[in-house]
């Protein structure tokens, strides 16, 4: 397939994706502004890790992983954070790409839609941003910290909401995670910064 019957096999999977979860359908709707943007693939080491262990996946995520598993090679992955930031290892097993918003695959203004993957045994630290987010977990599991509330491990199909500027951080342990991740409100094309 090329690149542009890939990216709109993936965002249909999305919009499944987005219809069959009520926390997702109800913390956005689904933009009716995308435009289908030509952006350069960039591959990432985690790749092969993502291709060969994606953690388990539930019978309504599947679909999904699966897509996004197909899809990676036709991606604008990123890693954002620095080596000095985050350490070598965790560059070796992590990427995300943006699949709508501002900057993405496919543009618009009013949401944005994130995937990103961590292998297992990994931390993402304190972190923040200005828009609201729910992430949805896709396929394998992890710990999500938010500042101020207790601890979720969360597994496919399972979500958790940052308000703005809320610190939160995420935890893999013996299982790799691959998320689905929305934004509203203001500051949609910045990047997170760490929490200090
Ligand atoms: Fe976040």
């Amino acid at each position: 397939m090329t690149q542009s019957a890939t990216l709109h096999t993936l965002l249909d999977a999305a919009k499944v994706w987005h219809s069959a979860l009520p926390a997702l359908s109800n913390f956005v709707a689904w933009p009716q502004d995308l435009t289908y943007a030509e952006r350069p693939a960039h591959a990432l080491p985690h790749i092969a890790h993502l291709t060969t262990e994606p953690g388990e996946a539930s019978a309504v995520s599947q679909p999904l992983r699966d897509t996004i598993i197909a899809a990676a090679p036709y991606l604008e992955w990123r890693h954002t954070y620095t080596e000095e930031e985050v350490g070598g290892d965790f560059l070796n097993r992590f990427g995300w790409f943006e699949l709508a918003g501002p900057d993405g695959h496919f543009l618009t203004n009013e949401t944005r839609m994130t995937v990103g993957f961590w292998g297992a045994n990994l931390h993402y630290d304190w972190h923040q941003h200005e828009p609201e987010e729910l992430y949805s977990v896709v396929s394998g599991h992890g710990q999500f910290l938010v500042e101020g509330q207790d601890t979720l491990a969360l597994g496919p199909e399972g979500t958790r909401l940052h308000l703005s500027n809320q610190p939160h951080a995420l935890t893999t342990t013996d299982a790799p995670i691959l998320t689905f991740v929305l934004w509203r409100g203001a500051g949609l094309a910045d990047p997170p910064r760490m929490s200090t």
